[in-house]
């Protein structure tokens, strides 16, 4: 199958490129190079030793997007990894986040459904829990209003798509939509090979290339945001994946849309995460252990916007997807400080 991969240079999308050429799939990038650098293509040869088209194309460009359609013409199936992601950031400036990621969704549908394109992997995220009730959160927990307008961009597009495929099932212009929204965790590692990893440019805003950074000496202290939750050690609880793990979950979601679009339009969602919760304190510790290094890091406040704890309940995924996570926490945070120290050199 040829899959259009927007956003597909970036962290998690990297890594899809890797899984899907390994299952024999073949990627055509889309990726503006907002959060991240042309150097990542050539890295994504080197693992794969093949030739991967790549346009330096911006998803909310209807004209440009339809070009690579016509150019590529057979593309089956898209995976829209491409968003911001800046919790903060989306706070400040909602209108970018909005028009950026809700915007580039809906150019995507509408090229998908002037060429035909019957199958879409959407990147959605635990996000869309909120602080949940009860843990671990299955796909039928409730839907919290976002704290965030990145939040919302999520889950306003999830509806979009709902709404789409919906619509689709109706349509006399018979385009038949698929879609798997992939609800993310928080993921982490890097592919093993240290050649492609998670490369925030600035200041990481995320856990995992924060502590990396302060191993590193590119930060002084890692500050742990908060040791007076309701947790067994007082700091936040997250479900940790190793991110070829997610990655793997994205082949997987393209072959269940294979085989059972056949039999009239799904949209169907899916938890991707370990089923383990972690504390950020355990994490720092798996990290100084795994990697036998001490950590400088301190207690700070809490970071506000910040939920307590959360974790997924992955039986639907392990069920219906016949996917499984193979990684541990360890290996990811091996993999990590594998990735910065190539980086450093
Ligand atoms: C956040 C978003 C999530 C989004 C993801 C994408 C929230 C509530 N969630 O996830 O929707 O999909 O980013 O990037 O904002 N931490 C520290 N010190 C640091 C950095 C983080 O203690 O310097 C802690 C945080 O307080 C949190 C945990 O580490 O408890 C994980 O944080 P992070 O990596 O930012 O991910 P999330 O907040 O879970």
């Amino acid at each position: 199958m040829k899959v259009l991969v927007t956003g597909g240079t970036g962290f998690i999308g990297s890594h899809t490129i890797v899984s899907l050429i390994e299952t024999g799939m073949k990627p055509v990038i889309v990726d503006n190079l907002d959060n991240s650098l042309p150097s990542v293509l050539k890295s994504l040869e080197a693992i794969t030793q093949t030739t991967i088209p790549f346009y330096e194309v911006d998803c909310n460009d209807q004209e440009a997007i339809n070009q690579v359609f016509e150019k590529e013409k057979d593309i089956e199936g898209v995976i829209h990894f491409a968003a911001h992601k800046a919790v903060g950031e989306s706070v400040i400036n909602p209108l970018k986040y909005y028009q950026n990621n809700v915007g580039s969704l809906i150019v995507l549908l509408e090229v998908m459904k002037k060429h035909q394109t019957p199958h879409l992997v959407f990147s959605s995220s635990c996000t869309v829990y909120g602080q949940p009730g009860q843990l671990p959160v299955t796909e039928t927990s409730p839907i919290i209003p976002a704290e965030s307008p990145y939040g919302n961009t999520k889950q306003i597009c999830e509806e979009v798509i709902r709404d789409t495929v919906h619509s689709s099932q109706a349509d006399l212009a018979n385009f038949q939509l698929n879609a798997i929204l992939l609800r993310y965790f928080n993921p982490i590692g890097a592919h093993p090979s240290g050649h492609i990893g998670e490369l925030p440019l600035g200041v990481p805003n995320n856990l995992v290339p924060y502590i990396t950074q302060t191993a590193a000496g590119i930060r002084d202290t890692l500050t742990i945001f908060g040791n007076d939750y309701d947790t067994p050690d007082g700091t936040c609880i997250r479900d940790y994946i190793h991110v070829m793990d997610l990655a793997e979950a994205h082949v997987k979601a393209l072959q269940l849309l294979a085989n059972k679009s056949e039999n009239g339009s799904i949209c169907e969602v899916f938890n991707i995460g370990t089923g383990k919760g972690n504390s950020v304190q355990e994490l720092v510790h798996t990290f100084e252990k795994v990697n036998n290094l001490k950590l400088n890091y301190e207690f700070g406040k809490r970071r506000p916007g910040d939920i307590e704890q959360i974790y997924a309940s992955v039986d639907k995924a392990n069920q219906q997807l016949g996917w499984q996570t193979k990684r541990s926490l360890e290996d990811g945070l091996r993999d990590a400080w594998n990735w910065q120290q190539k980086l450093i050199k």
